[in-house]
């Protein structure tokens, strides 16, 4: 149909008959000839219409935005060129223009920011714009970048099912009736966990796949019901075989896909330090700013909010000095105090250090006053706190304040321009084994069930739970978790006592994961491997906030694809089949 791209049209064209398809991207018509911006994926070539042509300029005439045009005419030379435009220097005089088919009653102009709903409803439409074009294909050039490593690794990309049996990853399961088995279900795979697992036991020992994961979750910019990562799995490996595998596999991509140099080994961090330092677990590292433990300081205060936290293990007290802090307004001070409070903080502490020399007097903070001298010097030494700074304090619970300070410190960091333009990436590793569950009352598994314990010895396991540490690892890049794995559990005596920490009885271990314990029965080789998630990891590269935009056909926040309104009501008969009775809510009334 056509014989060059619209984007590719160059100077060493000029003379030739070509033929050219895509859409108008813009229009404009004048008496006696027309021009067209005519878009195809490679990018825009200018096309010229004069009214000589009598055909051709009668057609102009009926065109309209994003009507897909084929148009067969002569290369020449522009008199001024266009230096934005990469076919600038050459446009194409229309000898004859087809329109392939119109585009009546655009729902929206492509230039113009459409609204999410719409983009999502018109997909294709979005899609044509150039940015998402842009964006998509730093995602395809990620996934090939990604294989072709791999691939020349010794790498086996074996298929894993969908159609399979829940493997917990902390979600709810997505579920598939059975029609053949009335009352059965298979669950739709939170990750290929298992089968990876049991590739290695089936001697396979270096396993990659590009697969689809399905949780059902509360979304946010960073998560979809279904999402991509690329998972890995190494037999006869520990920890360090697989991080440093991973490391180059990453800093190859970005030097590939993004001509970006990572660091030559990224710093590793235990969970205990990140969440001290940063109040998180995927500390976003391009932000200077660092969150101090002031207990030490508080413990003698009579100011109860400091006080109790101060004296009890499970309470913390941190502080977080911003740099040049002091000019916050009472206005922004108190929008920060709603914005912790999200985060489950009951108030928010601050000192302006307005002149440090001065001391008492120099400080301006409605807690001063509870504080005595020595407590008020040691919260501004600890924290290092200097003429103009503002010094903020959060006391609570541990995790309430590790969370709300966490929170607290990436907020100001961005708002105040903090964030530093690069790429950090690090390691945390050294996560709790379980984190007790308040409502559940009991431990759940803060990777996954199969991460294996730092300590081999079951009893020890058992009898220091709360604190045991897990041999799981997070690779995080600006303060996104872009990757999470673990050496798993090869021996069946620990798997089954961590099932049982977890509160998975015998009985509900056998029936949910009694493949897994016969076949670690039967030679499984010591093993682990990583996940990283794809979408993630393209939106950094493509310089977007959400993985909408690095995936084809995304779902909304309230997980619909508006274009093809899934999901949606079937029919009785179907349901029948299926086994299936629908519950009335008010919800499917309708
Ligand atoms: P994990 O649950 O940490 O580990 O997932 C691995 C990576 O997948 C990405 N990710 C997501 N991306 C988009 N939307 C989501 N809802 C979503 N959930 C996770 C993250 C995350 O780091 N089986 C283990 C891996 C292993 O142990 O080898 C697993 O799935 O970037
Ligand atoms: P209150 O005694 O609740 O009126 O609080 C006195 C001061 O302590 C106010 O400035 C509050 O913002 C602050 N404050 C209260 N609760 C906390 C908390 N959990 N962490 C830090 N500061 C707090």
């Amino acid at each position: 149909m056509r014989t060059h791209y619209c984007g590719l049209i160059n100077e060493s064209l000029v003379g030739q008959t070509v033929t050219l398809c895509g859409w108008v991207n813009t229009l404009r018509l004048q008496s006696h000839v027309a021009f067209v911006d005519l878009r195809d994926h490679e990018g825009l070539a200018q096309v010229v219409i004069e009214r000589d042509n009598a055909a051709a300029f009668a057609t102009a005439g009926e065109l309209g935005y994003e009507y897909c045009v084929r148009v067969t005419g002569t290369i020449r030379k522009r008199l001024a060129a266009n230096d934005k435009l990469k076919t600038g220097t050459v446009e194409l005089l229309a000898e004859k223009v087809e329109i392939l088919n119109a585009a009546k009653d655009l729902p929206f102009a492509l230039h113009e920011n459409p609204n999410e709903d719409m983009r999502m409803t018109y997909r294709y439409l979005d899609m044509r714009r150039p940015e998402m074009q842009t964006m998509m294909r730093t995602r395809i050039k990620l996934v090939q970048a990604l294989r072709r490593y791999l691939d020349a690794r010794g790498f086996q990309d074996i298929e894993t099912p969908i159609l399979t049996k829940a493997t917990p990853e902390g979600a709810r399961d997505y579920l598939v009736p059975s029609r053949v088995h009335p009352g059965q279900f298979y669950a739709l795979p939170q990750s290929p966990q298992l089968f990876k697992q049991i590739l290695m036991m089936a001697g396979f020992d270096r396993y990659y796949q590009i697969a689809r994961c399905f949780r059902d979750e509360d979304l946010r910019a960073d998560r979809q019901p279904e999402f991509t990562q690329l998972d890995l799995e190494f037999a006869f490996v520990e920890e360090k075989d697989v991080q440093d595998f991973v490391e180059a596999l990453i800093r190859h991509v970005f030097k590939e896909v993004m001509d970006v140099e990572l660091a030559a080994t990224f710093p590793r961090m235990t969970w205990d330090e990140a969440m001290r330092r940063f109040g998180s677990d995927k500390p976003d590292l391009r932000i200077a700013l660092e969150l101090v433990d002031v207990a030490d300081a508080l413990k003698h205060v009579e100011f109860k909010v400091f006080a109790e936290p101060a004296n009890d293990p499970a309470g913390r007290v941190a502080a977080l000095r911003l740099p040049g802090g002091a000019t916050l307004s009472r206005k922004e001070i108190d929008l920060l105090t709603e914005f912790v409070a999200k985060y489950g903080a009951k108030g928010l502490a601050w000192i302006k250090v307005e002149d440090l020399a001065k001391g008492r007097e120099g400080v301006n903070s409605p807690i001063v006053k509870f504080l005595d001298d020595a407590a008020l010097d040691a919260v501004l030494k600890a924290t290092g706190a200097q003429t103009g700074d503002m010094v903020f304090i959060g006391a609570g619970r541990w995790k309430a304040v590790t969370d709300f300070m966490g929170a607290l410190r990436l907020k100001v960091g961005k708002d105040r321009g903090m964030v530093e333009n690069s790429w950090k990436p690090l390691w945390v590793t050294d996560f709790p084994m379980f984190e007790y569950d308040d409502e559940e009352k009991r431990f759940v598994a803060l990777h996954h069930p199969f991460t294996a314990p730092k300590v081999d010895d079951i009893a020890d396991l058992r009898a220091n739970a709360a604190t045991a540490v897990s041999r799981g690892y997070d690779m995080v890049l600006n303060g996104n978790e872009i990757g999470g794995g673990s050496i798993r559990i090869h021996r069946p005596d620990m798997q089954s006592a961590v099932f049982e920490l977890l509160g998975i009885g015998a009985e509900e271990a056998e029936m949910k994961f009694g493949f897994l314990l016969k076949a670690l029965k039967l030679g499984a080789p010591p093993h682990g491997g990583l996940a990283f998630g794809i979408d993630r990891i393209a939106a950094l590269m493509a310089g977007t906030e959400s993985i909408r935009d690095v995936i084809a056909f995304p779902k909304t926040t309230s997980a619909q694809d508006l274009m093809t309104d899934a999901p949606s009501v079937v029919g009785d008969a179907q349901l029948k089949e299926l086994h299936v009775a629908v519950a009335k809510t008010d919800a499917n009334k309708a």
